[in-house]
């Protein structure tokens, strides 16, 4: 599945390779601030993002590094992994890694460009997500972007040291009529 270059007013989104193995990422994922809520971070190293760009780059992905255009800034990812092309759905997942970056409105952005790109080229049918019910910041993101709630999944994981529920939310190409 074709992962294009992307653009917006602020942002350009490039296909996630090894170009962006750097200390600077690393950094990201052993700040408890930005993985508290992830599934990876605490105790990294380059080796193990080397690994991780070395699989991305293997695979048929549509996964993006995420840059500011002023300064070719790498702020962040955000991909939709796995696609499922037999039922039209797709699963979303955004990082802001730089903590400097946050409140601007990047994850918004950047997540409108990668909508619009999967609604409107790729038409898929619907994109799915899963959010931590205690991360309010990503929870109110999706929420802005139109994403609605579709169920809730019960001490589904171990975060911050205690079980959390998780919320599973979708957002439907409104080309597609039922
Ligand atoms: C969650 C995250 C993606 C938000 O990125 P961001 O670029 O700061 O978000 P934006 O600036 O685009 O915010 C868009 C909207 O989200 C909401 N929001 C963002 N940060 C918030 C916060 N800290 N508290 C409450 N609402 C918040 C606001 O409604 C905001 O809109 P507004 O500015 O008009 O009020 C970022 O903090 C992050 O990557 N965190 C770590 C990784 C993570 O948790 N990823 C999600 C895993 S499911």
């Amino acid at each position: 599945m074709l992962c294009p270059f992307l653009q917006s007013e602020r942002l350009s989104l490039e296909p996630l390779s090894l170009k962006f193995n750097t200390k600077e990422y690393v950094s990201w994922l052993n700040n408890p601030d930005v993985y508290r809520y992830m599934e990876t971070g605490g105790n990294y190293n380059s080796e193990m993002l080397t690994e991780y760009l070395q699989d991305v780059e293997k695979k048929d992905i549509l996964f993006w590094a995420i840059l500011i255009r002023s300064t070719n800034k790498h702020i962040g990812n955000i991909k939709i992994d796995p696609v499922n092309k037999r039922h039209g759905w797709g699963e979303y997942a955004i990082m802001i890694g730089d903590i400097h970056a946050w409140g601007q409105g990047y994850a918004f952005e950047a997540s409108n460009l990668v909508i619009d790109y999967c609604f409107n080229i790729l038409n898929i049918r619907k994109i799915t997500l899963g959010v931590v019910q205690d991360n309010e910041a990503a929870y109110n993101v999706y929420k802005k972007l139109g994403f609605t709630d579709e169920g809730l999944y019960l001490n589904h994981g171990v975060y911050e040291g205690k079980y959390c529920n998780m919320i599973r939310m979708a957002l439907f190409n409104p080309n597609y009529t039922y």
